[in-house]
């Protein structure tokens, strides 16, 4: 069998990755959200996560604004909204809108969340780090609330959150078990 070269696709193969709504507010407290998928937890002591966010993300900037945002994670029935906050931006009128859910204020920091998610962090930027096109946006979790018929015992259970696996582009998967190491 010999090999493809699939440099052009690098990072796909770093993928299938959890697909998560981040959400920051306006100046003028204006709710927006983007899809993420490069978003990774960073550090347990203290609680913080990274996501990169390109430069040219409306979210990014009110991230660096507001120094807050929320990590939303959504399931199947979230899919068509994820596209809309994927493939538009908040720049060009009310994303939110467009998505057709609702948000409410976080419980202990300054940005949105998304209703009917699975779980949700809460975070304050810790640091930005700029990375190539990206900027590495390294959040402290300052709360962290899950959906207890999908979240338990400290784990996923897959077979009822149908979280959404980023392929790359347009093609999600979804997670179809769990097997134990030991
Ligand atoms: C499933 C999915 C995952 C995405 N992941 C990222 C990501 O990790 N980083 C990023 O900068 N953009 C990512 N995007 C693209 C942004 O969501 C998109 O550029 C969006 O329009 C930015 O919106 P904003 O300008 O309102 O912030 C992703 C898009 C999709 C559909």
């Amino acid at each position: 069998l010999s090999l493809v070269d699939v440099k052009e696709d690098f990072f796909k193969v770093l993928h299938p990755k959890l697909t998560v709504l981040i959400a920051a507010y306006s100046k003028d407290k204006r709710p927006n959200v983007m899809a993420c998928s490069w978003i990774t937890p960073a550090s347990e002591e203290p609680p913080l996560i990274a996501a990169f966010l390109a430069r040219t993300s409306y979210t990014r900037q009110l991230i660096l604004e507001s120094k807050y945002f929320t990590v939303n994670v959504p399931t199947l029935d979230l899919l068509k909204a994820v596209w809309v906050a994927g493939t538009r931006s908040g720049r060009r009128g009310d994303k939110i809108k467009a998505m057709g859910v609702a948000v409410k204020p976080a419980k202990n920091v300054d940005a949105p969340i998304i209703d009917g998610c699975a779980a949700y962090l809460e975070c304050k930027l810790n640091q930005a780090i700029e990375v190539g096109e990206c900027t590495a946006l390294i959040g402290e979790v300052v709360e962290a609330y899950a959906n207890p018929q999908l979240f338990q015992a400290g784990a996923w259970s897959v077979e009822r959150a149908k979280l959404l696996l980023h392929l790359g582009g347009a093609l999600f998967t979804l997670p179809s078990g769990t097997v134990k190491a030991k």
